[in-house]
């Protein structure tokens, strides 16, 4: 018979909206304002249970600060733990960002739908990422290279906007070094000591080696990147449905509740946050 404390423990848990506490055992910077969390339920049975596809995200709250939503940026078959990269640019990341290995914040999620596994087993992968958007590529990228025989070549293009800005160089650098992989990256602006490639990641696509037969391709960026990048990859001729994106638009409940993150007739915190071009597409004023 369950006591008083494990029935409190399952109502707390079938609450949706109740942020659960998370210790941060390690944070790696960057970037001079990106850092990367990574985060464990402190309660044994949420951290034992919690699971998420690639693709997915939590909202993240600090007390007296506020709550947002983060993409997981690591792959869920590592157990017991999660990733979220960063960005410091207000309140709530700003404290986030003051926060020491050993610190306490809230976690609620995961929320949205991940990209869909299912119909990227056995394709070839063409990841193409700008900024912070690699975030949840990454989670995707190390989901797929964990199960890398379920999977045909993977290509990732990369660009940022100084050398100084490009997240994940270990990774990177990791996954240039597998097999059937290939890891372009570009910068907006250089340096004198940049010896690789600059201007939008667009300008990628002559570098790579990759048809559009039997390929999905999954993008995360800035807004202004997207249609840049479907309008080339359509004249690539990758169909509608094989173009893959995740949106970041205005999460507060994160569960279909509040509207926030209206999008035509879909909610973005439950129908999506990827979506295909084809499903974009037919969202009045997105694209
Ligand atoms: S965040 Fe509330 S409806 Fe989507």
């Amino acid at each position: 018979m369950e006591n008083r404390a494990q029935i409190l423990m399952r109502k707390m848990v079938a609450n949706v909206y109740l942020p659960h506490a998370v210790k941060i055992k390690e944070i790696k910077d960057e970037t001079a304002d990106i850092k990367t969390f990574t985060l464990y339920f402190k309660e044994e049975e949420l951290r034992n249970k919690f699971t998420f596809r690639p693709g997915q995200f939590v909202l993240v709250s600090v007390f007296n600060c506020g709550e947002a939503p983060f993409s997981i940026s690591s792959s869920p078959e590592v157990a017991g733990e999660f990733q979220l990269s960063i960005k410091k640019a207000g309140l709530l990341t700003g404290e986030i960002d003051r926060c020491k290995e050993g610190d306490e914040i809230c976690v609620r999620g995961p929320y949205g739908n991940g990209f869909p596994l299912e119909q990227l087993y056995g394709k070839n992968l063409l990841f193409v990422g700008g900024g912070i958007g690699l975030a949840p590529l990454r989670s995707l990228i190390q989901y797929v290279f964990a199960k890398k025989s379920d999977f045909g070549t993977i290509t990732i293009l990369y660009g940022a906007r100084t050398p100084e800005d490009i997240v994940f160089k270990e990774d990177l650098d990791n996954w240039s070094r597998e097999n059937d992989a290939e890891v372009l990256i570009t910068v907006d602006k250089g340096s004198p000591e940049w010896k690789g490639n600059t201007g939008p990641v667009t300008h990628l696509w002559e570098k790579m080696e990759i048809s559009p037969l039997n390929t999905k391709v999954v993008i995360c960026g800035p807004p202004a990147m997207i249609p840049y990048v479907v309008f080339d990859l359509l004249k690539m001729d990758f169909t509608e449905e094989d173009i893959i994106s995740t949106l970041e638009r205005n999460m507060k409940c994160g569960v279909g509740k509040c509207g926030h993150c209206t999008l035509g007739s879909k909610f973005a915190c439950i129908d999506g946050p990827v979506f295909t071009y084809k499903e974009m597409k037919e969202i009045p004023f997105l694209i």
